[in-house]
């Protein structure tokens, strides 16, 4: 082992830089006071031990410390190589490495001159900058999300906005002639006798005036759409508008084959809102599950604090994800032939977010539907 002169050997020691020596075999030659320091162990116990000891005991720690020791027994210099190294008690130190081989007079390398700086400091900060700057752009793609999120519904909005004024002026337009057609189809009826006019005629005239009345009904609906029809609110139990939606639809759903069952909570606080406008979303949900094929269509009510949930599930044909996510736009249908005009959810949808309340579906093709439907409690104090 080299033996350093008594000035060089204080020099040596008392550097403010780690510096030691490793010979080809791998082990420390020489290690001066910092370089134990850094790496926490007691005076002179770093001599003799493999080198690679000291490197970060994972994968690519180690193995950059063998391609590194390769160099340097190939008789190669190596400059500020940052590497991760291990102290004695398992901190790690991330230090700058120099060093140059030392050759025998023979010229063959014998040994190295190594210098370490400590760099875990601004290890430390850089990667505390790294893990800022990720943090900074997951909130920036998080912030993204949400304002692509609130746009689209900005511009579901608009689209309705527009298209509600667009429909509520076509709809006032064809109030009147249809209204004119309707009267005359009902006089034409009444007078049939007198007309002379045969039983082909009179099932005509009964076609017109059904399909007049679908027309205002549609009509009717477009306009409250728009938010044109007048809505009052009163303290209501919601399991009445319930049982009068079902009385409305028992007969529809027994035409197509569906059996309509309840379970109505027996504790829902009175809500405030306008029966009649529920009434019309429970008739749509349960028109909409009898003409999806069940038959089985089931309404729950329960509550949820001051609120109700009222859950109406069928075991009808189901939707896609694509149908489902179209389900509230208006004018969207999968029934044009079969008479839909694709307005019941979104004016049901309109409905519900006027109250407050929320309207969400779970689907699954081939199995049946659930919508639930949640009201918030009464604002306003109970009357006493
Ligand atoms: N319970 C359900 N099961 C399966 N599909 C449904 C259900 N409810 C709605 N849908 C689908 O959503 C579409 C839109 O429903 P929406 O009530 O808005 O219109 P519609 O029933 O087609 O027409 P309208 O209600 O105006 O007569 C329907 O055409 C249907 O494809
Ligand atoms: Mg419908």
């Amino acid at each position: 082992m080299p033996e350093p002169h008594e000035s060089y050997k204080s020099f040596f020691d008392d550097a403010p830089l780690a510096c030691f020596s490793i010979g080809v075999d791998g082990r420390i030659l020489l290690a001066n006071r910092r370089a134990h320091e850094l790496l926490g162990y007691p005076p002179g116990e770093l001599i003799g031990r493999p080198v690679i000891e000291l490197y970060a005991d994972t994968d690519a720690g180690k193995r950059r410390a063998r391609q590194l020791f390769e160099r340097f027994r190939n008789g190669r210099r190596i400059d500020g190589e940052e590497l991760e190294m291990r102290a004695r008690d398992g901190r790690s130190v991330w230090v700058s490495l120099a060093s140059s081989p030392i050759r025998d007079r023979r010229g063959d390398v014998a040994r190295s001159r190594s210098i370490l700086v400590d760099v875990t400091a601004r290890k430390r900060a850089e990667d505390d900058l790294r893990r800022a700057r990720q943090r900074l752009e997951e909130q920036v793609a998080e912030r993204t999300r949400e304002l692509a999120a609130s746009n689209e519904k900005l511009r579901q909005v608009e689209r309705l906005a527009s298209l509600g004024t667009l429909a509520a002026g076509i709809a006032h337009e064809i109030n009147n002639p249809i209204g004119a057609i309707l009267l005359l189809a009902a006089n034409a009826l009444e007078s049939a006798g007198e007309l002379g006019l045969d039983e082909r005629c009179r099932q005509t005239l009964e076609k017109i005036i059904a399909n007049c009345q679908r027309c205002h009904e549609i009509i009717r609906a477009v306009r409250q759409f728009a938010g044109l029809e007048p809505s009052t609110r009163e303290l209501t139990d919601v399991n009445a508008v319930i049982r009068s939606a079902i009385d409305w639809t028992r007969g529809y759903a027994r035409q197509h084959g569906a059996e309509l069952r309840c379970e109505l909570a027996p504790d829902l606080p009175p809500l405030l809102i306008s029966p009649a406008e529920i009434e019309q979303v429970f008739v749509n949900l349960l028109r909409n599950a009898v003409e999806a094929g069940s038959s089985r269509i089931r309404v729950r009510s329960e509550r949820t604090g001051g609120g109700v949930r009222a859950v109406v599930e069928d075991d009808g044909r189901g939707m896609s994800d694509e149908v489902a996510s179209r389900l509230f736009d208006p004018f969207f249908t999968t029934r044009r032939h079969g008479g839909g005009s694709g307005l019941g959810m979104s004016i049901s949808h309109g409905i519900v977010s006027a109250h407050d309340g929320t309207l969400r579906v779970a689907s699954t093709p081939g199995r049946g539907t659930t919508i639930t439907l949640e009201l918030p409690g009464a604002t306003r104090p109970e009357p006493t």
